[in-house]
């Protein structure tokens, strides 16, 4: 196993059940089987509207990981104040809209850090690992040493969809440029959205990377070969990049 971390994110199990508001497929029996298959952490987004996960699904996630749960959530009072009772290892601060179909693009950092580091207060001192997701920009690595988060998750949706070479190499030189720069303040560099068996390998090649935090791909392929195969051939393709 390499020393760069797959957390696999288990949202779109429960997008499948709330579709029908049934109690199947089970997002945590699913989380259960990708930390069999090689996830060193399962991630969950909660989002205000409850669309997937549901505040029972981190309860009960925190109660039965053996590696680790991350939380993401939007920098909103009351999510914060539930997952300080929850208490995940992690937290991952994402903006979040609604109308979006997923996480569109990064939290604006710069600007509103103080606003950020006072609600985000009572998890810091919980002893809660914050991250905060951004896009791979200087300025928001900046911001983000400045509030004094120790992990930055860099937002790789633009490389995920690129169509031509050109974008293909310019997008994973701003990432790679972003994640030598958030090195040098200190941050631990996390990167996730859109990652996929095929596009996975030049980002786990980077050797700031610590962990990546895969949901669709995984869980779509789990469809056809199931949740710990399908966990397992991503975990094998970032080793075989490290190598
Ligand atoms: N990281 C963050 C912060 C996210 O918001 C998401 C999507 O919920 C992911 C990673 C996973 O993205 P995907 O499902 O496209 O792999």
């Amino acid at each position: 196993m390499s020393d760069l971390r797959l957390g696999v994110n288990v949202d779109h199990v429960a997008t499948i059940r709330q579709a029908r508001l049934t109690d199947y497929p089970d997002p945590v029996e699913a989380a259960l089987a990708a930390e069999k298959g090689g996830a060193q952490g399962i991630t969950v987004h909660l989002r205000e509207d409850r669309r997937h996960i549901q505040d029972a699904d981190v309860r009960r996630l925190k109660d039965v990981l053996s590696t680790k749960l991350n939380l993401e959530m939007a920098a909103d009072a009351a999510i914060v104040e539930l997952a300080r009772e929850i208490m995940p290892q992690d937290v991952c601060v994402v903006p979040e809209k609604r109308e979006e179909l997923t996480t569109e693009g990064g939290l604006a950092v710069a600007g509103n850090e103080s606003s950020l580091a006072e609600i985000l207060e009572p998890l810091r001192a919980g002893g809660v690992t914050i991250s905060l997701f951004i896009d791979p920009e200087p300025a928001e690595l900046d911001a983000a040493a400045a509030i004094g988060v120790p992990v930055v998750e860099l937002h790789t949706g633009a490389y995920a969809e690129v169509k031509t070479e050109e974008e293909r190499r310019r997008e994973l030189e701003r990432i790679r440029a972003a994640a030598v720069h958030a090195r040098a303040r200190g941050l631990q560099v996390n990167a996730g959205h859109g990652l996929t068996l095929d596009n996975v390998g030049e980002i786990a090649a980077m050797p700031e990377m610590v962990e990546l935090n895969i949901g669709h791909s995984i869980v779509a392929r789990a469809i056809m070969v199931g949740m710990e195969q399908a966990t397992r051939e991503m975990a094998e393709a970032m080793t075989d990049a490290r190598r």
